[in-house]
């Protein structure tokens, strides 16, 4: 099973960006994880990342064409893109919502997601962890469908 993990802008500079925040573990290291953690669940896991709300669109319908599951970390989208919001509701398999940070705990134009509407669930506040417990969810969420 493939599954798509896609991140939004500013995510590549994890490591670098407000470590206090986000911690130290740099973008490499968050693809390596989440290509382990898939490896371990039997799926085959893809990593991208854009700063470009277009390209995240244009990548939302190539899942929704094909078929295949998104771990999403919208960034900063989370709380403004209808765009992708819109690209997101026109999903065919799961979609879990990441968030690196708690949000809630965070500014208030953080507490709103415009994307948790049409996600099938939201992982958010463990760090890079809630990769790895969004990748279970998909892969307990595929069990499913074949059980
Ligand atoms: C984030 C939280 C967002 O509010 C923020 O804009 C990000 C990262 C997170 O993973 O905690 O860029 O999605």
């Amino acid at each position: 099973n493939r599954v798509f993990v896609f991140n939004g802008p500013n995510l590549r500079r994890l490591g670098t960006r407000e470590p206090d925040v986000y911690g130290s573990t740099t973008y490499d290291d968050l693809v390596a994880l989440c290509r382990d953690t898939g490896h371990r669940l039997g799926l085959s896991v893809e990593v991208r990342q854009t700063d470009d709300e277009a390209q995240l669109v244009r990548w939302v319908h190539e899942a929704a064409d094909e078929r295949v599951p998104i771990v999403l970390n919208p960034a900063a989208f989370t709380h403004y893109s209808y765009a992708l919001r819109d690209a997101l509701a026109q999903r065919t398999a799961p979609l879990v919502e990441v968030h690196i940070s708690n949000p809630a705990a965070r500014e208030e134009f953080r507490h709103t997601s415009v994307v948790a509407a049409v996600a099938t669930g939201t992982i958010a506040g463990f760090g890079m962890m809630s990769y790895v417990l969004a990748l279970q969810a998909v892969a307990e969420l595929l069990a499913e469908e074949k059980a």
